[in-house]
C-alpha cells in the first residue's frame, strides 16, 4: 500500500493537479491507484471526470465508524477516487474533531484500503496544517511538498523545516520530498528561485514542473495531462516525478492487474 501525501504550506500551488496527474502516471505504469481527497474544496474528483453535481463522498458519513472504501468511485482503467464529498460545516467539524481526538479513527476508515494488496494511494490535502495530514502521516510512505518557483514559497521553507505542517517529522519511511511547480524559464525571478531551491533542497527536490498552459486546459476538460497533451513539457516533467516515486518506493510495476475487482468498494 504505498501511500503518497501531496501537501504544501501554501494554497494554489498545484497540489490537486499534481496529485491527480501522479495518479494517472502511476496507473499508466500498471499500478492500481486510488486518489483520496482530504480537502473540503472537493476538487480532486473533477480531475477524474466525476460531475460537479455529484456530491458523494466519505466525510459526511464518517461520524459513524464505517469503512471509507464503500465510497470509492471507479474512474476507468485501474484508477479509483475517494471524493471528500459535499459536506455541511457541522459534518466537517465532526470529521476534523474525530481525526484530532480519536487516534484510531483514520485507521478504521481507511483500514481496508491501506491493506489492499498492491494498491498505490495518492492523497491530496488542503494547504497548511490539517487534522487529516497529521493523522495520516504515521501511515505515509512519502510526503511530496509542492512549492511554486516564487519568493512566497521560498519564504515558507523554514516553516516546513520547523515542522509546522504536522507538528513533527513529516515522514519516517522514505522521507519528504519537494516538487517545484510552474517553473517559468522566461522569467528571471522564476529562474532565480528555481536555482536557489535546487541548491537548497538538493536530493530532496524530486522534480520541477514547467508552467504550462496545457495543464489548465487539461484540468478544464477533466483530462489528465497525458491524455490531453502527451507531448507537453508538464506531461514529461510529471512522468519523470512518477518514475522517481516508483523507484524510491519500490512500487511493483504491473501490480494493478493482478487483483480481482470487488463490487462493494469498486476495488
Ligand atoms: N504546471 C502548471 N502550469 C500551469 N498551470 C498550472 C500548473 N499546475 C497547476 N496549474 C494551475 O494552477 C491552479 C491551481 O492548481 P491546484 O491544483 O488547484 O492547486 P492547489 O491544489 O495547490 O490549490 C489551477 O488553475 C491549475 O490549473
Ligand atoms: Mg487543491
Amino acid at each position: 500500500m504505498p501511500l503518497i501525501c501531496v501537501c504544501s504550506p501554501k494554497g494554489g500551488v498545484g497540489k490537486t493537479t499534481l496529485a491527480a496527474n501522479l495518479t494517472y502516471a502511476l496507473a499508466r505504469s500498471g499500478s492500481k491507484v486510488l486518489a483520496i481527497d482530504f480537502d473540503m474544496q472537493n476538487a480532486l474528483r473533477l480531475h477524474f471526470g466525476v460531475p460537479l453535481s455529484d456530491e458523494r463522498g466519505y466525510v459526511a458519513k464518517s461520524a459513524e465508524s464505517y469503512d471509507w472504501g464503500q465510497d470509492v468511485l471507479t474512474a476507468g482503467g485501474n484508477i479509483f477516487v475517494l471524493p471528500y464529498g459535499d459536506v455541511s460545516e457541522e459534518q466537517r467539524l465532526t470529521f476534523e474533531h474525530n481525526l484530532a481526538t480519536d487516534e484510531h479513527f483514520l485507521a478504521r476508515g481507511l483500514g481496508s484500503l491501506l491493506n489492499y494488496p498492491g494498491l498505490v494511494i495518492v492523497a491530496d490535502f488542503p494547504p497548511g496544517p490539517s487534522a487529516a495530514l497529521k493523522a495520516i502521516t504515521p501511515f505515509a510512505d512519502m510526503h511530496l511538498v509542492t512549492l511554486l518557483a516564487d519568493t512566497a514559497s521560498m519564504s515558507l521553507l523554514p516553516h516546513i523545516e520547523n515542522q509546522r505542517l504536522t507538528g513533527g517529522e513529516l515522514n519516517h519511511n522514505h522521507g519528504h520530498f519537494f516538487v517545484i511547480n510552474q517553473s517559468d524559464t522566461r522569467r528571471q525571478i522564476s529562474r532565480d528561485v528555481t536555482a536557489f531551491l535546487e541548491e537548497r533542497l538538493g536530493e530532496q527536490l524530486l522534480g520541477i514542473i514547467h508552467r504550462d498552459e496545457s495543464v489548465c486546459e487539461a484540468n478544464a476538460s477533466q483530462k489528465s495531462i497525458f491524455d490531453f497533451s502527451p507531448s507537453s513539457a508538464a506531461a514529461f516533467d510529471i512522468e519523470i516525478i512518477a518514475r522517481k516515486i516508483v523507484a524510491k518506493l519500490g512500487i511493483n510495476v504491473g501490480d494493478g492487474t493482478v487483483h480481482n475487482v470487488s463490487r462493494k468498494s469498486g476495488l
